[in-house]
């Protein structure tokens, strides 16, 4: 069989899943998605696109923003990005309070949990908040290999409106001094970033760059160097799905960062970069049927990294 005719297949057997999650409500605009829509696109070395099951559907980045920004303070800002966060996963779930004893290293733990992300977006540099989200989405388009993409309005307000808990972390961030600039602006344009809008293809472009160690495949362009590649692949198997990673890292076998609007972006090195949606969510915030394909698509095409 086909890798089309393997996906087509893996898709209808994980629909079976899609009952046991649920769409994300606490942000109202993402409550909207359609719970059954479950789809993938995967693009090789070869160059060569393979998609099944709803490939046309847009939706919201949300977590899986926070590789590519970290990326973004990487180029800006080198290693020194590591002062501010750290690079150890936790157990917790992800927009979890920072606990006191965080502090033991003085930072929060890494840039996957909301915490962490919040700080390496108050490092991105610009004289004014548009600047820092032009470079963000420039980014974006650069590694997708499109210049469509956009910021979801809706989703952005509905973000504005109930992201209290990230504004808590946010602002006992700033009170000590892990934040630096502006605490209003790393907030917005944490918000902005988590709005950008995609497709399953464009994760799946963006997986190919990092699959190839940053280079675009296609033009031979370097695109990112391939230490901060790997650093931040690295910590996409350590801590990119959550409180799930451990599990996802030995099940899977390969770097892969999930979002609550059940997107899922994965990098088989060398190999296939992956992009799923599938809105339903397990208990952790990933997808549920997400996380089941991509399970399979390992086994059958031999992608765990440690095998
Ligand atoms: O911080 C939030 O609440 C969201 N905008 C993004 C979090 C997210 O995607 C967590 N994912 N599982």
């Amino acid at each position: 069989m086909g890798l089309n005719g393997l996906i087509e297949e893996i898709i209808s057997e994980s629909k079976i899943y899609i009952d046991e999650g649920k769409v994300a409500t606490y942000i109202p605009e993402l409550g909207k998605m359609d719970k059954n829509i479950l789809g993938i696109s995967i693009t090789d070395f070869q160059g060569n696109i393979y998609n099944a099951g709803s490939t046309n559907i847009k939706f919201t980045l949300q977590s899986i923003s926070k590789p590519i920004v970290l990326l973004l303070a990487l180029l800006e800002n080198g290693e020194e990005v590591f002062n501010k966060v750290g690079m150890e996963p936790t157990g917790d779930p992800f927009n979890s309070m920072i606990r006191l004893e965080t502090f033991d290293t003085g930072k929060p733990l890494n840039p996957m949990i909301n915490a962490g992300a919040i700080t390496v977006a108050s490092m991105i540099k610009g004289t004014n908040l548009m600047e820092k989200v032009h470079k963000v989405l420039s980014l974006v388009r650069l590694l997708s290999n499109n210049d469509n993409i956009r910021i979801n309005d809706k989703v952005f307000q509905s973000e504005l409106r109930t992201g209290n808990r990230n504004r808590a972390i946010a602002y006992f961030l700033k009170d000590n001094g892990i934040i630096e600039g502006n605490v209003d602006d790393a907030l917005a344009l944490y918000f902005k970033q988590c709005s950008i809008e995609v497709t399953t293809q464009d994760l799946a472009n963006i997986a190919m760059v990092l699959a190839n160690d940053g280079v675009d495949f296609k033009t031979n362009r370097r695109l990112i160097p391939s230490h901060y590649a790997n650093l931040v692949k690295s910590l996409m198997l350590t801590c990119g799905l959550y409180d799930h990673s451990g599990e996802f890292a030995s099940t899977v076998g390969f770097p892969a960062k999930s979002g609550v609007s059940g997107g899922i972006l994965g990098v088989a090195p060398r190999k296939l970069g992956i992009g799923v949606i599938g809105p339903a969510l397990d208990t952790k915030g990933n997808s549920i049927a997400g996380i089941k394909i991509l399970e399979k698509l390992s086994d059958v095409l031999d992608l765990n990294i440690f095998k």
